[in-house]
């Protein structure tokens, strides 16, 4: 029988059995490969990561090609890890689901790869995920939220406000126009020579400063706006350090970096506000790897405290890179009936509305 015949069995069985559907999720568009087996879109019952910090914090960033190759070595054990912790074999998973975009292009495709393999063999049906459909979906992980609601997406290389309407249908309200918010921590924290990943760092940092210290621009880009725009506030970052460097004065790391955190919380804060009251949402999910940021949460809170909205933050490891959350939004597919064929490659960019 051919993989298109067994998948559509294998998906008939399981609808007429009624019993749970277990996916396998497999990430790997950026710095960390990741496994995991979730049950039903909620349930975690494995999740492993396996991060490539160290190899790349040398070099103060993520190294596409170091990134492919630590892939390549670590994909296998990853998923065979994923499948011993749940206490499951492949014949007793339901679907493959993979990150297909966006991300680096080298290391979609070892992700991918294995994913397209394992399906293949197994006859399972096949799921292709966008990225920050998995952040977002992480919130249902955690909190079991449900649409209509907002999405700030917070990560390393987006920056976005999303409207989700219904159960897997995403529009884009906002989106950066320069730099994601995650990546102007890690500028930051370049600059000021603490390491990578920098959003941790100058977190930690900043617990020790005065917020107040410098007023940050805030880019608000007009008063409707939605879009974001970071590329002023790290150049006025690195303008002052460059003045204190030059007048020899002793640079307050602590105090720059709480005054630069609270510049990104306030104009995200405030961008997520307009959007809530321009759209009426009454569920906000803040996902992505800042949103491990306490500072954030907490302001996020006091948010929808005044607004009466509701919110949903995944748990702080949900929010950074991970398969679980691949699995969450896999599962809205799933039971959409929405299956990639063999043709199903990485790409480095897609569109979150049409994933
Ligand atoms: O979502 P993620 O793991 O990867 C991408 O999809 O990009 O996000 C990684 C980003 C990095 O820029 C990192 O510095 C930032 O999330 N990040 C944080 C914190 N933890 C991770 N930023 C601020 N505060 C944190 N606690
Ligand atoms: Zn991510």
């Amino acid at each position: 029988m051919r993989w298109n015949e067994r998948m559509q069995q294998h998906y008939e069985e399981d609808i007429r059995s009624g019993g749970p559907t277990y996916i396998l999720a497999i990430e790997s568009s950026c710095d960390e490969t990741a496994a995991a087996v979730i049950r039903d879109g909620r349930v975690i019952v494995s999740s492993v990561v396996a991060s490539q910090m160290t190899s790349h914090a040398r070099f103060g960033g993520v190294v596409p090609e170091v990134a492919s190759r630590a892939h390549v070595e670590q994909i296998s054990v990853v998923i065979d890890e994923a499948l011993v912790k749940a206490n499951r074999s492949l014949e007793e998973i339901q679907a493959i689901a993979v990150t297909s975009c966006p991300g680096l292009i080298g290391a979609l495709f070892v992700g991918v790869t294995a994913a397209k393999t394992l399906a293949q063999v197994a006859g399972l049906p096949l799921i292709g995920v966008h990225h920050l459909a998995g952040h977002l979906y992480a919130a249902a992980l955690s909190d079991g939220v449900e649409p209509p609601f907002l999405a700030l997406i917070v990560s390393g290389g987006h920056t976005e406000l999303l409207h989700v309407s219904v159960e897997g249908k995403i529009g884009r309200l906002g989106k950066t126009r320069d730099d994601a918010a995650g990546e102007a921590f890690d500028k930051i924290a370049r600059a000021l020579d603490l390491g990578y990943p920098g959003g941790p760092l100058i977190e930690r940092l900043a617990n020790q400063g005065d917020p107040h210290y410098v007023t940050f621009p805030q880019a608000k880009l007009g008063d409707d706006s939605l879009d974001f725009s970071f590329s002023g506030l790290k150049s006025a970052v690195l303008l002052h350090l460059d003045r204190a460097k030059r007048a020899e004065q002793t640079v307050r790391k602590a105090d720059i970096a709480a005054s630069f955190q609270h510049a990104v919380i306030s104009v995200l804060m405030a961008k997520a506000k307009t959007a809530l009251q321009q759209t009426g949402l009454q569920t906000l999910v803040v996902a992505g790897g800042v949103a491990a940021n306490a500072a954030l949460r907490e302001e996020a809170k006091q948010l929808c405290d005044e607004l009466h909205v509701r919110l949903a933050v995944p748990d702080v490891w949900l929010c950074t890179d991970n398969a679980a959350m691949i699995g969450a939004a896999a599962y809205v597919r799933y039971k959409q009936r929405k299956f990639a064929d063999l043709t199903l490659t990485g790409q480095a960019e897609c569109s979150i509305e049409q994933w």
